[in-house]
């Protein structure tokens, strides 16, 4: 483990030096409790990049992780992360996640590539989750721009806040899912189908 470890160590300066964008440490160990919790022993990830979130959450003690990443160059320095972690537990597929088609069904899935894509990747995949399944959707503050969107002066930043801004008050006025806030890195929203 203490291999691993130093792997992830690694793989977060590289992240931090090749400006890769990768959650935050505090958000890793909210959604590794949040794991070891609810028994999570199958994860969906939608955003590998190089396969830092995936190893450290491979590395929890679950079955298996299968991650999504469109771009080709992370997905080959995800696939050698992956070979060095000798973790067995973790499938790569290289492909937009909007053109996948998963029929597998897992206990959780991790919401964390395009942030103005949120809604259709949250309407594909909910589909692939199991019942008491968790969603977890990242980076919901978007850098502390969420709420501010008028104020932006960058036509493509204010845009991606506003889907952002849409998608929450999205999850405010369905009736599909519980949602829950957790105010850790850029916020997390976690998403739990009602029982009804
Ligand atoms: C924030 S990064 C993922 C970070 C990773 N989960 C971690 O914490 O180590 C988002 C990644 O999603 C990828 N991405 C964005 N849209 C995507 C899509 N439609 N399908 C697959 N990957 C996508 C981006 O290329 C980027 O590498």
């Amino acid at each position: 483990m203490d291999r691993i470890r130093r792997l992830i160590d690694d793989i977060r300066d590289y992240g931090i030096n090749n400006d890769v964008p990768i959650m935050s440490e505090d958000s890793i160990d909210t959604i590794v409790k949040i794991i070891k919790d609810n028994n999570v022993k199958s994860i969906l990830e939608i955003g590998t990049a190089i396969a830092y979130s995936t190893i450290c959450f491979a590395s929890s003690g679950i079955d298996k992780i299968t991650s999504i990443e469109r771009d080709k160059v992370r997905f080959e320095i995800a696939k050698t992360n992956v070979s060095k972690s000798g973790l067995n537990n973790i499938e790569l597929i290289c492909d937009d996640a909007l053109n996948v088609s998963i029929e597998d069904k897992y206990d959780m899935v991790i919401i964390d590539a395009a942030k103005s894509q949120n809604r259709r990747f949250l309407d594909k995949y909910k589909n692939n989750i199991n019942d008491n399944g968790i969603i977890i959707i990242d980076n919901l503050d978007f850098h502390g721009y969420v709420g501010k969107g008028s104020e932006i002066k960058s036509r493509n930043l204010r845009q991606m806040v506003r889907k952002i801004e849409k998608f929450l008050e999205y999850l405010d006025n369905q009736d599909e899912f519980d949602v829950e806030y957790i105010e850790v890195g850029d916020r997390l929203g976690i998403c739990k189908k009602k029982n009804i």
